[in-house]
């Protein structure tokens, strides 16, 4: 199979790959260092990969490296920084929303997709935004109050 050189924005900066065509995204950011998007079914079934492509929340393991070619790519990485929490991070550790945290990427990643879309999402909404992010732990409650919270907190002005 060909391999092709594919340049992504990931996080805010320019990065090269050499990819075969079959390769998923998943696979080529892992290899690329983003080991913080979760590798897990590879099926499109968990949303532990989910990543934002440009400005879209989708899982990394359905979408082929090549067809993310010249995009911008949002991982959890991207989201806050160690020392600035982004306020879905503070108010899902505030809730008990990570617990295992193995979903966690890809729910804070679904979240900012749904929240940069809907600034003021309901209840049913943020269920529906969260619908492909699969939580063994949680039991989804704390993880939907987490981003209730979050998006009341961007509403307010507090943290991006
Ligand atoms: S690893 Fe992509 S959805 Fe599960
Ligand atoms: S916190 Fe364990 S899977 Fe979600």
């Amino acid at each position: 199979m060909s391999d092709y050189e594919i340049r992504l924005v990931v996080n805010g900066k320019s990065e090269t790959v050499t990819a075969e065509g079959g390769e998923t995204l998943l696979r080529a950011l892992r290899r690329m260092g983003h080991a913080d998007v979760k590798l897990s079914c590879e099926g499109g079934d968990c949303g532990a990969c989910a990543v934002i492509l440009d400005g879209v929340a989708v899982n990394a393991c359905l979408v082929f490296a090549v067809q993310a070619d010249g995009c911008e790519v949002t991982t959890v990485r991207g989201i806050g920084t160690e020392d600035g929490l982004h306020p879905i991070q503070l108010r899902m550790i505030e809730k008990g929303g990570v617990q295992c945290g193995f979903c966690t990427p890809g729910v804070i990643v679904s979240a900012k997709a749904l929240i940069d879309e809907n600034p003021d999402p309901t209840r049913e909404d943020i269920q529906r935004g969260l619908a492909g992010n699969l939580c063994r732990c949680t039991g989804y409650k704390k993880i939907f109050e987490a981003v209730e919270a979050a998006a009341g907190d961007i509403r307010k002005g507090d943290g991006a």
